[in-house]
C-alpha cells in the first residue's frame, strides 16, 4: 500500500453515519473516495458527498455515493482533501490539480477540514511548490504582466498541446514560482485584492486535522478545534 492510499483509507474512517462530507480532489483524495464508496456498499454507510471537482463527482457517483453541490446542503460536517504543501504552522498550498476554487469554497463552509498527505508534502516554509492562482481569461495577460512586475515569477499553466489549462469554471491557472513564501498572509491579501484573480491556492488557518502518511503508519495531528 502506498502512503497516499494509507492516509486516504485512514481518513475515510473519520466519516460517521449521516454526515455531509466534502470530497477533495487529487491522487490522495482518490483513495479516500474509493474507501468511502466501499463503506457505503459494504457497511451501508449513509452519507452525502459534496465533491470539489467534476472528477471527484464522477468518481463518487460511480461508487454509489449520493452527491450534492455546496448550495444544496446546509453545512458540510467534514471535508477531506489533499494538499500540495503544508508548512510547520499548518498553512497550506492547494490547487496542483486545478481544483482550488471549489476546494476553498467547500472547505470554507465546512465545520471541520482534514488534510491527507504523504510525508513529502510537509515543509518548513511554503513556496517550493508553485502557488496556483485561478484567473478569469479576460484580462489574464494583464494580471500575468502585473505578477511579473511584482517579481512573482508567473507561468501560465498549459496542457500538453500548449493551450491554457481550463478549470472546472473555465478559468486559467497562473502558477507563481516564488520558491519561498515568507509572509503568506500579506501575499494572500495582495492576491485577494487583485482584479481578475478569482481565487488562489493559499489555504491559511483552514485545517483542523492533518494525517501524514509515513512508512511506519499514518500520523494524525489535531491543529485546531
Ligand atoms: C487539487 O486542486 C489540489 O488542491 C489537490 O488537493 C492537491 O494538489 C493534492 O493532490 P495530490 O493528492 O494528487 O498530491
Amino acid at each position: 500500500m502506498n502512503l497516499k492510499e494509507m492516509v486516504g483509507i485512514e481518513a475515510a474512517g473519520y466519516v460517521k453515519d449521516g454526515m455531509v462530507v466534502g470530497l477533495g480532489t487529487g491522487s490522495t483524495a482518490y483513495y479516500m473516495i474509493e474507501e468511502l464508496g466501499r463503506r457505503v456498499k459494504e457497511e451501508q454507510l449513509s452519507i452525502i458527498g459534496v465533491p470539489t471537482s467534476f472528477a471527484s463527482k464522477k468518481q463518487a457517483e460511480s461508487l454509489g455515493i449520493p452527491v450534492r453541490t455546496i448550495d444544496e446542503v446546509d453545512v458540510v460536517d467534514l471535508t477531506i482533501d489533499g494538499a500540495d504543501e503544508i508548512s510547520s504552522d499548518y498553512h497550506g498550498i492547494k490547487g496542483g490539480g486545478a481544483a482550488l476554487l471549489f476546494e476553498k469554497i467547500v472547505a470554507t463552509y465546512s465545520k471541520k477540514v482534514l488534510w491527507i498527505v504523504d510525508e513529502s508534502k510537509m515543509v518548513d516554509t511554503l513556496g517550493a511548490f508553485p502557488l496556483p492562482v485561478e484567473v478569469i481569461p479576460y484580462g489574464s495577460q494583464q494580471v500575468f504582466n502585473l505578477f511579473e512586475k511584482k517579481g512573482y515569477q508567473p507561468k501560465l499553466r498549459t496542457a500538453e498541446d500548449g493551450t491554457p489549462v481550463k478549470t472546472d469554471c473555465h478559468n486559467y491557472i497562473i502558477d507563481l514560482h516564488l520558491q519561498s513564501i515568507t509572509d503568506p498572509e500579506a501575499l494572500a491579501a495582495d492576491l485577494d485584492s487583485t482584479v481578475g484573480v478569482v481565487e488562489h491556492g493559499l489555504f491559511l488557518d483552514m485545517v483542523h486535522t492533518i494525517i501524514v502518511g509515513q512508512p511506519d503508519g499514518p500520523a494524525a495531528s489535531h491543529v485546531r478545534e
